[in-house]
């Protein structure tokens, strides 16, 4: 049914209906030692066919014609290597919005919704103007979610990196946000002088010589600026404590989010720079994920 020529898989023979395919499909991504093989193998059908989920479960007679078999096995191919989903598909949901990922862009984690809860708590709802700064924006992910939360906010996100950047901009026209986000690039906060009501941030945290043993679709694929946070993971928060004061308006509030077990590093870091613990938010796991500061 299927050839395997200098470590490819060649499409001869492959079965040309929706079900044969994702029988055949389910135990190659088994054997490569991926979770949830039947319902990878779905998801990868129904992006390769552009169908919605419940079409894939609902036509499993539907004949496929020869160019979307390629396509199945181009992603196919892609997702054997660990290539995350995110990255074939072109888009990751966050807070219920789509947002378009890519490489050099890191997919946003549902886990970073906890900061979005915890912004929406703490920011203002009286407060004309209300100004918030993303720092290490990436996809927007964060910006864009509490823009289309409170239609009064504006803000700015920065990043280092051109091409999340480039990811950031196009999130923010096809959310219909361009108008109240501005994207800049910045070494963190160097290139601004201004206070903002709200600094979110969820910088790199991982350990720098963790990295390369995180799972093959985070390690081989997202950039490593957008995880390693230099030797013992706080090298970022020294950096934004000793900017963070400067960034505030008066009252301003600092959410950033922090890795596993980092709680009482991070605010020791931040209270030698005068920032002052005022809460934290654990996430579905029941890990303190998000820490809130303030001057
Ligand atoms: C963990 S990712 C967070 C991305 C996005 N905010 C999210 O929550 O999905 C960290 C981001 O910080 C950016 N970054 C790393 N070093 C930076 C620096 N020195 N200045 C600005 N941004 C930086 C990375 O490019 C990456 O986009």
């Amino acid at each position: 049914m299927k050839r395997i020529i200098n470590g490819s898989l060649v499409s001869e023979d492959w079965p040309l209906v929706v079900g044969g395919m994702l029988a055949t499909i389910s135990p190659l991504i088994r054997a490569a030692g991926i979770s949830n093989p039947e319902a990878e193998a779905r998801l990868l059908v129904s992006v390769a066919l552009e169908w919605p989920l419940e079409q894939v479960w609902l036509h499993v007679e539907e004949p496929i014609c020869r160019r979307d078999q390629k396509r199945i096995i181009e992603f196919l191919h892609r997702r054997l290597a660990h290539e995350p989903f995110a990255y074939i598909s072109g888009k990751q949901e966050f807070w219920s919005q789509e947002y378009l990922v890519g490489k050099g862009c890191l997919i946003p984690r549902s886990d970073s919704e906890c900061l979005i809860e915890t912004a929406l708590e703490i920011l203002p709802r009286d407060k004309i103007n209300t100004s918030v700064l993303d720092l290490g924006t990436g996809s927007g992910c964060l910006l864009l979610s509490l823009l289309s939360e409170r239609p009064p906010l504006w803000g700015v996100g920065a990043d280092i990196s051109s091409k999340a950047l480039e990811y950031a901009k196009h999130n923010a026209a096809n959310l219909r946000l361009s108008d109240r986000a501005l994207f800049i690039r910045s070494d963190w906060g160097s290139c601004l002088n201004f206070g903002f009501d709200l600094v979110v941030c969820n910088p790199p945290y991982v350990e720098a010589g963790e990295v390369s043993a995180l799972m093959p679709e985070v390690a081989h694929y997202e950039p490593v600026v957008a995880l390693s946070g230099g030797r013992d993971g706080l090298a970022c928060y020294r950096l934004l404590a000793d900017q963070l004061p400067d960034l505030l308006a008066n009252d301003g509030k600092v959410c950033l989010e922090i890795g596993l077990g980092q709680a009482s590093s991070v605010t020791d870091i931040f209270s030698k720079s005068g920032l002052q613990q005022r809460g934290e938010k654990k996430d579905l796991s029941g890990v303190t994920r998000c820490l809130v500061f303030s001057l």
